[in-house]
């Protein structure tokens, strides 16, 4: 159906094996680990369903090649919520509700313009997820787990793709934008490293895997850093910012993102569609029939 060739594994800025983290031999065992995954599980499960949020971007696509991929990108989505509800079947739990954070970042950031959504939804948010999905595959003993999130990872690499060189583009095309997103993205890491300080209420701080969350916290804003500098969202090293600068850059960020949020722009495709880069192409002079 989509055309959606030239995004994947391949094309990522940020490879799999910049993101992968060495846990150093640590494993969720079952069925010891049966209830950390389950909590694990069930922020995915959210995660998942907020894929309807495809539904919301189809409708805003600003090119049909968007609109394409968001229509796939909702039945991927739909069909990962099926996978954690069979996962946490396969566990014997029960799902569990979503924490508040999760939600934040998840729903309640929900980009405002097409390029918010590719940086921080897409590029970033998946990204995230990418590479907890990445670090569940290293660590966890059962296959038949390891084998789903196996066929989910090659989807998300997909969307975070997408993401990435959709950002980039924007970006090129429009340079103001790159202060706003960075912004956001700000806010939004402050939001993961929030996330983080919280787990150890819902997973043993010294289980084996638990243990590296520290390190594999400073290792994924790392590799987020790296996806905004390959984007061209970010031109030096965060390191070398102020506070007072990352402060003003979130506050024009946020700001932004309110002012479209309350007063939102764009036409649809059926008001450009016959300008598309799909349909606006050459025309073969005998069309497609033979001549007579
Ligand atoms: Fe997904
Ligand atoms: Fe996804």
């Amino acid at each position: 159906m989509a055309r959606t060739a030239g995004y994947g594994a391949e094309q990522l800025l940020v490879a799999r094996e910049e993101m992968r983290y060495d846990f150093g031999g640590a494993r969720w065992r079952l069925p010891r680990d049966r209830e950390a995954l389950a909590w694990i599980f069930s922020q995915f499960l959210y995660g998942e369903v907020t894929g309807i949020q495809c539904g919301h971007w189809l409708y805003r696509a600003p090119d049909l090649e968007a609109a394409q991929f968001f229509a796939q990108q909702s039945v991927e989505e739909m069909a990962h919520v099926q996978q954690f509800v069979r996962l946490l079947d396969r566990l014997g739990e029960r799902p569990r509700p979503a924490h508040p954070l999760v939600r934040f970042l998840s729903t309640s950031f929900m980009g405002a313009s097409f390029p918010e959504h590719t940086c921080l939804e897409m590029a970033a948010g998946e990204g995230f997820v990418l590479m907890v999905f990445y670090a569940l595959i290293d660590t966890i003993e059962d296959d038949a787990i390891r084998r789903v999130l196996e066929a989910a990872v090659v989807q998300e690499e997909r969307h975070v793709s997408f993401g990435e060189q959709r950002t980039a583009r924007a970006i090129a095309e429009r340079p103001e934008l790159a202060p706003q997103l960075l912004g956001l993205s700000l806010v939004a890491l402050a939001s993961v490293r929030q996330l983080a300080r919280r787990v150890p209420r819902f997973l043993p701080s010294e289980h084996e895997v638990m243990r590296h969350l520290p390190a594999f916290l400073e290792k994924t804003c790392a590799v987020s850093e790296l996806r905004l500098r390959r984007m061209g969202v970010l031109r030096e090293p965060l390191a070398e910012m102020s506070w007072i600068r990352k402060a003003g850059l979130a506050g024009w960020g946020s700001f932004r993102h309110a002012v479209r949020t309350l007063s939102p722009s764009g036409k649809r495709l059926t008001d450009t569609y016959l300008t598309d880069p799909q349909i606006q192409r050459p025309v073969p002079p005998t069309g497609v029939f033979p001549a007579s």
